[in-house]
Parts: C-alpha cells; structure tokens; sequence
C-alpha cells in the first residue's frame, strides 16, 4: 500500500524539481479514483457549494457540509494528503477558527486551507503552534469576490503584485506549509514560488508553479456553464473514460504540459 502523503513529502518534492498533482473532491467514489490515479493532494473545497449544491458562489458552504463531505472523502482515501477549506467567515475570529478547525481535522482533513492575505498569518500561526497544517490560498479567492470586484485575474498592477508577494511571505512566515495560488499572472507567480520554500500549488497560474490544481468538476466538462480559460476538459481529450482523464491530467501536470500558454494568464 502507497504510503500516507504529509506536507514534508511534498516539500521535498518542491526540492527536488517535481511536480505535484491535486484535485478537488467531495465524495467516496472520486476519492478513491483519484488515489488510483496517484493524485497526491485531494481537496475538499468550498467549491462544493457551487459543483455540488448548485449554488451562485462559495459564500453559503457550511463548516459542518465541509466536514461530511470530509468524512465522506476520507473514508476511501487511501494515501492522499486530504485538505479540507476553511469556508467563508470560518476563521474571521480566533475563537471561530479553533472551533471550526477542530471540527474539520476530527471529520478526517489532514490539513486545512484558509482563504485570504497576510491578515490571517496571526490566525495560521495560532493553528499551527496547536498542531494544524494549514496552507494558504491567495489571489483570487471567492470568499473575497466582493471586496476583489468579481472574479478576476490578480495581481496584475504593481501595488497588487506587491502585496501578494507580501501575503505569500507573511503566511509561509506564520507557518503555512503549502500556498494556493489562483489566478495569477504566470511571471509574478513564478516569481512568489522562487521567493517561497514552501511548495506553490497553481490555478491558473501558469506552469512555473510546483504543482497544479483544478475543479474535478471542472477537468470531467461537467461545468460546462462556467466558462474558465485556466481549466481544461482532460474527459474529452482521453477516451471518455474517468479513470484515464485523472491519469492525463497527472501525468500533464507531471511532466509540465499542463497548464499551456492556453490555459494561464500572462
Ligand atoms: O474550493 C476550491 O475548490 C478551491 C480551488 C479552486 C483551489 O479553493
């Protein structure tokens, strides 16, 4: 049996120049496809609130959804590194985020993942000294829609970029072991992953990044409504079969073929 993936693995996967593969997921059967096609880093994203409860936004996603979908994850994953998010509001306070992170890790999460800028490294510093893996998810980030204006590339002027160099410093600093990073321009992301230790998992963010992310939803076309330039249909590109898009997309990102000039932002 594979062994279980922790953040050190995929530090020194960062070290040693290789690639890491993540996806979302929410449920039992995807979880354990996902594992069979070696995929390391399973998320349970607040995403759900849009792919599975076919809501507008991410904002109405509950702590207690994210921890079913968690316990419902974890029960066939077999060696993944499970991280569940930390949803809207869910670590505005101290006294929040404790609460809801104890809920998530006992629910079956290997490492939580909090949305948002150098504002929260007390709170990940807070976390981590109690023994809770947290990464860190910044540039776009759906729980911010409002305050970033809609869902839009970021980082695209000098103040912005600065200040994501800024965040992405200040959390890996508090303690984060891993950093999203969404819809970045690929030089300024490949930039925050030099500048960081801590591997930089990208969406939409070009291929420079060490590792890549999707909506599973998003790779299988089952989202055809939402119409995203950085995600990419693997279903159709591989057969029609499920178990052979999660294998293309490994090994596309494996190997530095996905994301394309296509499929980032420049
Ligand atoms: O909720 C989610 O699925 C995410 C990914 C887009 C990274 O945060």
């Amino acid at each position: 049996m594979a062994k279980q993936i922790n953040w050190l693995m995929l530090q020194s996967k960062k070290d040693k120049g290789e690639k890491i593969t993540a996806l979302t997921a929410y449920d039992a059967s995807f979880s354990y496809y996902l594992n069979e096609a070696g995929i390391e880093v399973l998320l349970v994203g607040d995403s759900l609130g849009m792919a599975i409860q076919g809501n507008q936004n991410t904002l109405n996603v509950s702590v207690d959804s994210l921890a079913y979908h968690t316990r419902c994850v974890s029960s066939h994953n077999s060696h993944a590194l499970l991280m569940t998010d930390m949803p809207f509001m869910a670590a505005a306070t101290r006294e929040r985020a404790f609460l809801n992170a104890e809920q998530l890790i006992k629910a079956g999460a290997n490492m939580l993942k909090i949305e948002g800028g150098e504002h929260f490294a007390p709170i990940v510093a807070e976390l981590t000294a109690c023994g809770i893996a947290v990464c860190s998810h910044i540039g776009l980030g759906m729980q911010f829609s409002s305050v970033q204006g809609g869902v839009r590339v970021q980082g695209r002027d000098v103040e912005g970029a600065e200040q994501l160099k800024r965040d992405a410093k200040a959390l890996e600093q508090a303690g984060a072991k891993l950093c999203i990073l969404e819809c970045v321009p690929a030089p300024l992301a490949q930039e925050i992953c030099q500048q960081l230790r801590i591997p930089v998992i990208g969406i939409g963010s070009g291929v420079a990044c060490d590792g890549q992310i999707l909506v599973t939803y998003d790779l299988l076309g089952l989202t055809p409504h939402l119409s995203l330039r950085f995600t990419k249909n693997f279903l159709l590109e591989s057969g029609g079969s499920i178990q052979q898009a999660f294998q293309a997309y490994a090994k596309a990102v494996k190997e530095g073929q996905f994301p394309s000039e296509e499929h980032s932002f420049l």
